[in-house]
């Protein structure tokens, strides 16, 4: 399939899409020559493979082992393109694993999850967070989505891209190894217009990064906004709440919501209220102040609108950082979005038990998902989320991880 990178969205940057595709079609021609290689042989040292399960209609489930040079491991499987778990060093050089999620794909398939519906880990599209009633309007067409969420769609619908399975191959490459993930979503699955070829690479970097990249084209307008909903706990998966992480958020504004959590279309200063982060503050600290947004979202669960000095440039910036002092964990999080959403694992409620058989309580883990604003598809006011054919879809967020004995070291 011919990449179109001439041929950009409205606010891109051409020098970074050039810089993005060369990387990718490095990638992607790397991961062609691996893949007869090490995909499945489990040969290589750095990159083991395994059978996770299977589907219920019969189809293999893979895992997928990456190690960097300073023993950094994370494992992704190819249902959901979900981060399963990521080890990284604390302090002391001791490792832990930092990732929200379970041991088995039968986990991740069960009834009990499906209702709870948390997405640890996975890839979200077609559309990552709400549209309002599950309703928009593209080029004089109405369209209706799946309401997965009260009167809203929430994460692409009944069966987003965290429920199915992609393509993938497994690479090694100058940057690190990793795995591009493909999934082809036909034209009107979960409602939405167009068919869209999706591409996810996750690279691990020796620089201890863990890089995402996002590719899409089309063949019809369709609104698109892809994002990665890992939940941390710096301590540890399964430690108990994320309150006393140290949060900066780079972000003067943020997106008020109705109680339904849809963006009224205000763009507010953070100043002078708990959404402030520009300084580093426990998550916690204000948490539990009375406060209507607070109280809409059970605590955080909002879009908070990224520092740029020109607000249309898709440039990599610092999103956010997250500290944690017992284990001097260390996340920043760089992205060439406009917005991020933070999400303080408000519905967390114990009902489900991580890998280390310990119950995920409230507040256990944190999602910091880089993106477009929600329910842009009917805002016309925020910057757009359609996707247009002969235009690509390009996206990239760096997470890296380290580990300091405080916030500013
Ligand atoms: C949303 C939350 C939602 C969570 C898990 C987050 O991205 O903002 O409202 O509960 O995902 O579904």
């Amino acid at each position: 399939m011919p990449l179109m990178y001439s041929q950009r969205l409205k606010n891109g940057s051409p020098l970074l899409f050039c810089a993005i595709a060369t990387v990718l079609l490095a990638n992607a021609a790397q991961a062609q020559s691996n893949s007869e290689t090490d995909a499945g042989s489990g040969a290589d040292s750095n990159i083991q493979t395994s059978v996770f399960g299977h589907l219920p209609d019969g189809r293999q489930v893979d895992v997928y082992q990456f190690t960097n040079a300073n023993g950094i491991e994370l494992r992704v499987t190819n249902y959901g393109g979900i981060i399963l778990s990521l080890k990284t060093p604390d302090m002391d050089g001791k490792f832990d694993d930092i990732a929200l999620g379970f041991d088995s794909l039968e986990a991740y398939l069960s009834d009990e999850y499906r209702q709870a519906n948390p997405y640890f880990g996975a890839i979200i599209g077609r559309y990552g967070n709400r549209i309002a009633g599950g309703q928009f309007s593209l080029d004089g067409e109405s369209y209706s989505l799946a309401t997965n969420d009260g009167s809203n769609h929430l994460h692409g619908g009944e069966q987003g891209f965290d429920k199915v399975l992609w393509q993938a191959e497994p690479f090694e490459s100058e940057a690190g190894t990793g795995l591009v993930l493909r999934y082809t979503s036909e034209d009107g699955e979960e409602g939405y217009p167009g068919k869209l070829e999706t591409e996810v690479t996750y690279t691990l970097t020796d620089n201890d990064e863990l890089m995402v990249e996002y590719r899409a084209v089309t063949d019809k307008a369709t609104p698109v906004n892809l994002t990665q909903h890992s939940y941390f706990n710096l301590k540890g998966e399964g430690s108990d709440t994320i309150l006393d992480h140290q949060l900066m958020i780079n972000a003067p504004e943020f997106t008020p919501v109705n109680d339904t959590l849809i963006p009224t279309g205000e763009i507010r200063s953070v100043d002078g209220t708990p959404f402030d982060f520009t300084q580093a503050t426990p998550i916690g600290e204000r948490i539990e102040q009375d406060n209507e947004q607070l109280s809409f979202g059970g605590g955080y669960d909002h879009n908070f609108v990224l520092a740029r000095d020109d607000a249309a440039s898709d440039e990599l910036v610092v999103a956010a950082k997250v500290w944690e002092s017992q284990s001097g964990r260390m996340v920043e999080i760089t992205t060439t979005e406009p917005a991020i959403q933070f999400y303080s694992g408000n519905f967390l409620n114990g009902d489900l038990t991580g890998k280390q058989g310990q119950a995920y309580g409230h507040r256990s883990g944190f999602a910091l998902e880089t993106q477009h604003y929600p329910d842009s598809p009917n805002q016309e006011a925020f910057p757009s989320t359609t996707l247009e054919p002969g235009d690509t879809y390009l996206s990239r967020t760096i997470y890296r991880f380290s580990a300091q004995e405080s916030f500013d070291e």
